[in-house]
């Protein structure tokens, strides 16, 4: 005897010399239940699973066919094999039974060589049946890992992009990772207060919102050196084409989008690049839109890049300090920023202080 436990069958007939015929033959390889009844199969059932059951059809009270119907509807004991004993003159029950679910019939009285081998055949499909189960669960675990092993590779090539538009704009070190610290600040606020959460709630994947806020800048691509870093004011003329980096960035990722990628991220990437530089009050570019019109992540977006803009150091003036900073932000309520994204601000203010001091919040 291994040490391997041995499988369980159930044997149930009314027939008490039967059952001892069967258990007989099985006792030597297998752990036998020898059942005078369906009632006592369901007893048994209740502490022990076995690996099939063999189960006479005409027994007083419940009969074969009632109790596979009750086994096949209980999802623990659907998959248990019943092999149907049956008497010769029963023979033209046997497609009812298969078609009840039960996977064979042995006939009484039995052959051992017959009623052993039958029972191997079942024990190892059963056991194909559960490998094949377990092989399906860990591909479908291993697509799935596949799947985020893409989103990674799909958010490290963002993040290079992003850091490629950071390094070419030579003034704003770490001002992508500040903003998105910003956004995040901001809409934990507003969801804490109830502030926009239709808005919010119409998002699909609120986990892209923060990170996509990343490609905002894209459009920096486009600007020439000698605009992009220019030390000092640039003229109207340089500005007008400066502020074309919003739409020139949203058409890039649109672009990107169409060539596959991540549709639903791309689409808050778009909408931070285009909508950053919108004004409240209808005075901010490209499209001049105004209040509720401007995406929430617009809005949002426009406090963070503001922010940030005031607190880094520039070429040509030191960081504006924090409180001078926070009175510039709130300055710009109803008129630059939304109000009640002000009011968020105005929670958020010290955690933005941290993060512009390169602090973690
Ligand atoms: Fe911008």
């Amino acid at each position: 005897m291994t040490g391997k436990k041995r499988q369980a069958i159930m044997l149930v007939d009314d027939n008490q010399a039967n059952l001892n015929i069967g258990k007989n033959m099985l006792k030597d390889r297998y752990e036998v239940y020898a059942l005078p009844s369906a009632e006592r199969l369901f007893k048994f059932l209740e502490t022990v699973k076995p690996d099939l059951i063999l189960l006479d059809i005409a027994m007083p009270g419940m009969s074969g066919f009632d109790v596979i119907r009750i086994l096949k509807a209980d999802a623990r004991q659907a998959d248990i094999p019943v092999i149907f004993l049956t008497a010769k003159s029963e023979e033209m029950n046997e497609l009812e039974g298969l078609t009840l679910g039960a996977v064979d019939y042995v006939t009484k009285p039995f052959s051992a060589a017959i009623l052993s081998r039958r029972i191997e055949n079942h024990l190892l499909i059963e056991k194909q049946r559960a490998e094949l189960k377990s092989l399906n669960e860990s591909l479908i675990g291993m697509v799935k890992e596949k799947a985020d092993q893409l989103t990674g590779l799909q958010s490290s090539v963002i993040n290079i992009i992003a850091e490629l538009v950071e390094f070419r704009d030579v003034i704003t070190g770490g001002h992508i990772y500040r903003t998105q610290k910003y956004v995040e600040s901001l809409l934990n606020r507003l969801m804490d207060k109830g502030v926009y959460s239709d808005e919010i709630l119409a998002w699909e994947n609120m986990d892209y919102i923060v990170p996509s806020t990343q490609l905002h800048d894209l459009g920096k691509i486009f600007i020439s050196d000698r605009i992009l870093n220019k030390p000092g004011k640039l003229t109207e003329e340089e500005f007008q084409i400066m502020k074309t980096h919003a739409e020139k960035g949203a058409e890039a990722i649109r672009r990107m989008a169409k060539t596959g990628g991540e549709r639903l991220f791309l689409k808050y990437a778009e909408i931070a690049a285009i909508s950053h530089h919108e004004k409240w009050d209808g005075s901010g570019y490209p499209y001049g839109l105004k209040g509720q019109g401007i995406p929430l992540i617009g809005r949002l977006m426009a406090i963070a890049d503001v922010y940030d803009a005031l607190t880094q150091i520039r070429s040509y003036r030191e960081p504006m300090p924090r409180q001078e900073a926070a009175k510039t932000i709130y300055d710009g309520s109803g008129r630059h920023f939304d109000p009640a994204l002000i009011e968020a601000f105005e929670d958020a203010e010290e955690e933005f202080a941290l993060t512009a001091k390169g602090g973690v919040s």
